[in-house]
């Protein structure tokens, strides 16, 4: 399988949707977005620096207002802490949640387990900040490419029915064609062509990524930052349905 080739072509229908990360340090400034955005933005991601600021009731701010919300916390504990995370994200009415393959089989079970009807438990394989070098020493073998150790943690993600993983545009049509059922594949790391990829290594645009087969298209500075963040929205899910890069 060409693990580099992230431009298969996929059936037009399969637009992915955008989800704007909140990297905000307080709930305000969060919701100052929030309700800049409007309607347009209909799912949101909440991260470790916002979630413990903010907390359980900015979750459900977001819920009240109608929100979808991706709840990024990367659980990695004891299958039963983890379960009791899992159950307690559901009850929050949060739509994806991650957890660290890293935990293992039995944690992943549990969170597969716990997460209900509704919300969807995603696997981070590797973090993309993690070189092999570090690996190593972390693991205390010989790491040979990064590709197989996600290949790997991908499939026991499957294999412990997690409902997708987080992956670079780059990775996503590998893992596309290595799970052959429904599996979501969440992608960060989107900019527009040109753009400044600022502190993100492996970059990609929003079509590159649909086109990858990335379902969940994971967003936040080129619309956050942006001197007008309602244009920069509006040209993303413009140049997404469109299938090519907006004017805007
Ligand atoms: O601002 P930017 O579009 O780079 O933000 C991307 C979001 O995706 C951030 O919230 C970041 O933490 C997250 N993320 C990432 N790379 C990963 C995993 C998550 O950029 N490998």
């Amino acid at each position: 399988m060409d693990g580099t080739d992230c431009r298969i072509p996929r059936p037009r229908e399969c637009v992915a949707d955008v989800i704007v990360a909140l990297d905000y340090p307080s709930a305000d400034e969060a919701l100052t977005m929030v309700e800049r955005l409007g309607p347009p933005a209909t799912f949101y991601k909440v991260g470790l620096e916002l979630y413990t600021r903010g907390g359980p009731s900015f979750v459900e701010s977001l819920a009240t207002l109608g929100k979808r919300v991706f709840l990024d916390l990367k659980l990695h504990d004891i299958p039963n802490t983890v379960a009791g995370a899992v159950r307690s994200a559901s009850a929050l009415g949060v739509d994806l949640l991650t957890v660290h393959t890293a935990g293992g089989p039995a944690m992943l079970e549990a969170a597969a387990d716990a997460s209900g009807r509704q919300m969807r438990v995603l696997g981070v394989t590797l973090l993309t900040s993690l070189t092999p070098d570090e690996l190593e020493v972390v693991w205390g073998r010989e790491i040979r490419s990064i590709r197989e150790e996600v290949g790997r943690l991908t499939d026991l993600a499957v294999a412990c029915d997690l409902d997708g993983v987080v992956a670079s545009a780059l990775e996503a049509s590998w893992i596309r064609n290595r799970v052959e059922h429904d599996f979501l594949v969440v992608t960060p790391g989107i900019r527009r062509e040109g753009a400044d990829p600022g502190d993100q290594r492996r970059v990609a645009t929003p079509a590159d990524a649909v086109s990858a087969g990335a379902d969940y298209l994971v967003i936040g500075r080129p619309i956050t930052r942006a001197d007008d963040p309602v244009a920069a929205l509006t040209a993303l899910l413009a140049e997404l349905s469109e299938g090519g890069p907006s004017e805007a």
